[in-house]
């Protein structure tokens, strides 16, 4: 039988991209709190190595490999180099994402639609890619995938336009994956996060107005941390959720509810 009530990932290794701050770290501190193995991956070393140590201060496992999710061919090194360290990758945490253009959709430079895209949307798909062909070398009979979407993919997004349509379209990514993979024992499901108080998002919590925008929008009248999104990530990754996929959880203080 699969399923569980209790959640665990003991014996699991979970692959974390965007995980040296923010909700990533708060992933993979939540995966190690219930027994995984986990991988950090992000470009930057330095970060990666302070949560590393966090982690293992409180008896976790944690490799941190830098890796940049724009450059497909850093994305096929990472996952043959954690093949080879550790053997085996089980869950994969899409989480790593850039939205360097803050102004109106028609006036985007190609070169920040390119770099949206490279990262948020292909980024994505070729670790899933790369995922996918890592369990099936190992015929494992079970996976699962979580991509971070945004309260952004199911909204308009004034000034944050090519980062809602890549949000968008790992929504749809996260739903043909859920079908195409459902019967090799792969999971594909998607949180989708509203204001969450990590750098990313720093320009809108710090700023009072635009905060009071998103605040009075939301039921919980109020924006949220890292770790509320976490113990969402660890319920995807485990057997708890194993009847669950190609699903978009809102975790939003009901953002998206009114
Ligand atoms: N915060 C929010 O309000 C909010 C709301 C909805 C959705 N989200 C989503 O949540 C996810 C995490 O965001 P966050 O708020 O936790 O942001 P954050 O604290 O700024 O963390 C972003 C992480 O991504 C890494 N990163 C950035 N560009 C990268 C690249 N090209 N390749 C590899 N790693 C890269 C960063 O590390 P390096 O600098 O070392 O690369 C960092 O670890 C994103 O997908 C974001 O869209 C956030």
């Amino acid at each position: 039988m699969t399923g569980h009530s209790q959640i665990s990932l003991e014996d699991r290794v979970v692959l974390i991209t965007g995980a040296s701050r923010g909700i990533g770290a708060a992933i993979a501190q939540a995966c190690a709190d219930v027994g995984a193995r986990v991988v950090l991956t992000s470009r930057k070393q330095p970060g990666l190595d302070e949560v590393a140590a966090q982690i293992r201060q409180t008896g976790g496992t944690a490799l941190p490999i830098a890796c940049h999710m724009g450059k497909p061919e850093q994305i096929d090194k990472l996952f043959a180099d954690v093949a080879s360290e550790l053997g085996q990758i089980d869950v994969l945490v899409n989480n790593a994402a850039t939205n360097p253009y803050f102004g109106p959709l028609i006036d985007t430079p190609e070169s920040a639609i390119d770099k949206t895209i490279e990262v948020n949307l292909k980024g994505y798909l070729f670790a899933a890619r790369a995922y996918v062909k890592h369990l099936r070398s190992r015929s494992a009979e079970r996976g699962s995938i979580i991509n971070m979407a945004s309260v952004m993919g199911m909204r308009a997004a004034p000034m944050q336009g090519i980062y809602s349509m890549t949000k968008a379209a790992v929504i749809a990514m996260t739903k043909t994956l859920a079908l195409e993979l459902g019967t090799s024992g792969i999971r594909v499901n998607a949180i989708a996060p509203g204001l969450i108080e990590t750098k990313f998002a720093s320009a809108i919590v710090e700023n009072p107005t635009l905060r009071e925008h998103v605040v009075k929008r939301t039921p919980l009248a109020r924006h949220g941390q890292p770790i509320e999104i976490a113990a969402a990530a660890v319920y995807l990754a485990s057997d708890a959720s194993s009847f669950m996929t190609g699903q978009t959880l809102a975790i939003d203080g009901g953002f998206t509810s009114t």
